[in-house]
């Protein structure tokens, strides 16, 4: 063996070949969806059968076809998990309720519920986005690379997810507990159906203060997207003081963004330290 491997007639070295993979991995092409290899390629290139026409005088539906793994009637999902998420008396009953309830189709495809990590009592809880496949695999919250990086983050301001001392210590929390399948962004109606457990865990854990890292939980908290102006702006989510900032999976792409993220940590340490809550 000479270290060589062939890939649609293209001879790849080793070294190669694995940064290939690492980048279908990062791009959340991680893992297999059948069996059988298909050449997307030679099937791209084959003739397209025709379009069935439709009868002129069937009715027309504007409606998209809702994806395969989308809530089926979201509304009566919030009120169940509402009413769920408002009889768990403590973050060990909510983590229950929570696991137990079958209103998301992601639930059936992910290998583990990811609850949240780190110290209930401390007083600044992160809310992420969604497990991704390391997070999946090991059920908890940012246990990946983007993790890494935030636990060096908040290290630099004398915090920690394993601090036993509430004053230094983190709480860690998705908007979604089930992994989306290829990560792709959690669809609104599953942060719909999420957002009640959300609500009820932020309640039970009672930080002082929250930080928003990303998108996916400002468009949560404060049913607005657009991180990159949001960042940085102290707001109010969940009755308490929150601060937008930059996922670390954005930071671990476009380093140059870590400047500002590095002012937000410093604006949190600051809020910390007046004792405001
Ligand atoms: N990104 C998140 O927002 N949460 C995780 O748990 C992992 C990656």
């Amino acid at each position: 063996m000479d270290g060589t491997l062939t890939y649609q007639g293209i001879e790849l070295d080793a070294v190669t070949a694995l940064a290939l993979l690492e980048w279908q991995a990062e791009m959340g092409a991680d893992e297999p969806i059948s069996d059988d290899t298909v050449d997307r390629f030679e099937l791209a290139a084959r003739p397209k059968p025709a379009m069935p026409q439709m009868p002129v005088s069937q009715p027309q539906t504007k409606t998209p076809p809702a994806p395969a793994d989308a809530p089926d009637d979201p509304s009566a999902l919030v009120a169940e998990a509402e009413a769920l998420a408002a009889s768990a008396d403590s973050l060990a009953a909510l983590a229950a309720v929570q696991e137990g309830f079958d209103g998301l189709e992601l639930k059936k495809g992910a290998r583990n519920f990811c609850f949240s990590d780190g110290n209930p009592k401390a007083r600044v809880l992160i809310l992420g986005e969604a497990p991704g496949d390391q997070e999946d695999r090991e059920g908890r919250p940012f246990v990946g690379r983007a993790g890494q990086l935030l636990n060096r983050m908040f290290e630099a301001i004398g915090l920690a997810r394993d601090a036993v001392d509430a004053e230094k210590a983190l709480y860690i929390v998705n908007v979604l507990t089930w992994r989306p399948p290829g990560n792709r962004d959690p669809s609104p109606e599953e942060i719909a159906v999420s957002l009640p457990f959300v609500r009820r865990h932020i309640e039970l854990a009672s930080p002082d203060l929250i930080v928003l890292m990303g998108n996916i939980p400002c468009q949560a908290a404060l049913g607005r997207r657009g991180i990159l102006r949001l960042r940085g702006q102290w707001t109010e989510a969940f009755g308490r003081p929150a601060l937008p900032m930059t996922h670390p999976a954005y930071l671990l792409r476009n380093p140059a963004a870590k400047r500002e993220a590095w002012a937000d940590l410093l604006s949190i340490a600051a809020r910390l330290d007046s004792g405001a809550g």
